[in-house]
């Protein structure tokens, strides 16, 4: 009995010793002198800068861009014109060319409680060249408003190309300090991958839409000229039955469209693109992904979609992480990745990029990383088991 009670011992000893000997591995100690402060950053004021509304009656606001098929030579422009439909309508044109387009837009508003949303527009177009600079205009007369943006080289092994990763961006203070970071970083970000929690409009009484109409507005400055290719977090289901709000996502998913039938999917939620040397996997950690789920089927043919000899990288983005320890949102992502994981390993997905979590982990001491040239990442990725991402760190999760 008291050599079995030993052993017992011994092997509890080791285990401990062995813990030990991991926390020392995977302490990545004190890698910065910034530690967040105790004070909440406020949203920014209904009058800030950031929320200017263009001058001209009904002039189109909100103009962000998305990519609009699966290849990537496609794009959707979206505006909204607060007071009357307006003009339907973008011209567009490239760099080189001569002759002007004309590609007309869909509308349509939502009505959220008492908020009654503005002639809401979106226009696909897919019949542009790759690798080009192109013009656009929306809006009449006087007060037409005038954008660009830059397709991408057409899917290959060896097109170079800079994704910024944003997510959890809200409208603070912190939020314009972020983009500004964003846009200020020498490497020149060509398209956002934006991980989830766009606005955080639930956070106000009624989840006030109007809070969805200055972020479209803070944001345009960026996303109206380089796609942001958009995931959905929970700040977006604005789920509220008690005031009668019972279709889960609806203010997102008027204002802000994705390429989801390019890629076979039945949702706006989940789906897929290609993007110069990356394949990217969307998902949706807020609808049903279950055994047998529409999710679930799809993304079981996606994996076998992708051609890694044309698009080497293989991307996931999902606002829940799979992994961390921090004690918000401690284990929300579990059931996902036990359904999940398995399929990433077998797949050899490079990196999932999550938002979500606020805080700040690393789980190796030195980085020691070499990266193929051709895609620019580190940029904003420092390692690839560490999720790294600009947030509004502070604000409500
Ligand atoms: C919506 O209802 C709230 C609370 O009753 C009120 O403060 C707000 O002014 C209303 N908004 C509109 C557009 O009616
Ligand atoms: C937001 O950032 C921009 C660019 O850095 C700056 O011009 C603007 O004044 C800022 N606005 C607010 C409200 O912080
Ligand atoms: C994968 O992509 C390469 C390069 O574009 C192409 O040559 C090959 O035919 C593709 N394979 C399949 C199975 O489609
Ligand atoms: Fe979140």
């Amino acid at each position: 009995m008291s050599s079995r009670s030993d052993l017992t011992i011994m092997r509890v000893c080791f285990i401990i010793f062995l813990l030990g000997v991991l926390v020392e591995l995977c302490d990545g100690g004190i890698t910065s002198e910034y530690v967040r402060g105790s004070d909440l950053p406020d949203d920014m004021p209904l009058d800030s800068d950031v929320f200017k509304v263009p001058p001209g009656r009904n002039t189109p606001q909100q103009v962000h861009i998305t990519q609009g098929n699966h290849e990537g030579n496609g794009v959707i422009i979206s505006w909204v014109t607060p007071s009357a439909p307006c003009s339907n309508t973008v011209r567009y044109w490239s760099e080189n060319g001569k002759s002007k387009k004309l590609a007309e837009a869909t509308m349509n508003t939502y009505r959220f409680f008492n908020y009654t949303s503005g002639y809401i527009h979106h226009c696909l177009i897919d019949d542009l060249e790759f690798d080009m600079k192109y013009y656009y205009e929306i809006g009449s007369g006087k007060w037409r408003r005038r954008f660009w943006f830059f397709t991408p080289p057409k899917p290959g092994p060896d097109v170079p190309y800079t994704f910024g990763l944003i997510g959890d961006l809200g409208q603070t203070y912190d939020s314009n300090r972020t983009l500004s970071h964003y846009e200020m970083n020498p490497g020149k970000g060509q398209a956002v991958l934006f991980l989830g929690d766009l606005s955080y409009a639930d956070l106000y009484k009624f989840h006030d839409n109007n809070r969805w109409d200055t972020w479209g507005r803070f944001v345009e400055r960026s996303a109206a000229y380089q796609p942001w290719i958009w995931t959905a977090g929970n700040h977006e289901i604005d789920f509220v039955p008690d005031i009668g709000e019972t279709e889960p996502f609806k203010p997102f998913t008027n204002r802000y469209h994705t390429p989801y039938k390019a890629s076979g999917s039945i949702s706006p939620l989940w789906y897929s693109i290609k993007r110069a040397s990356a394949y990217i996997i969307v998902m949706s950690c807020y609808s049903s992904y279950g055994v047998y789920t529409p999710q679930y089927k799809w993304l079981r043919k996606e994996f076998q979609r992708v051609n890694r000899t044309e698009t080497p990288w293989l991307i996931v983005l999902v606002h829940c992480p799979f992994y961390h320890s921090y004690e918000r949102h401690y284990m929300e992502g579990e059931t996902m990745r036990v359904m999940y994981e398995p399929w990433f390993v077998k797949s050899k997905v490079d990196v999932v990029f999550a938002g979500h979590v606020h805080a700040y982990e690393r789980s190796v001491k030195k980085l020691n990383l070499v990266l193929p040239s051709s895609i620019d990442l580190p940029l904003y990725l420092h390692c690839p088991q560490v999720i790294i991402k600009y947030t509004n760190a502070g604000t409500c999760f």
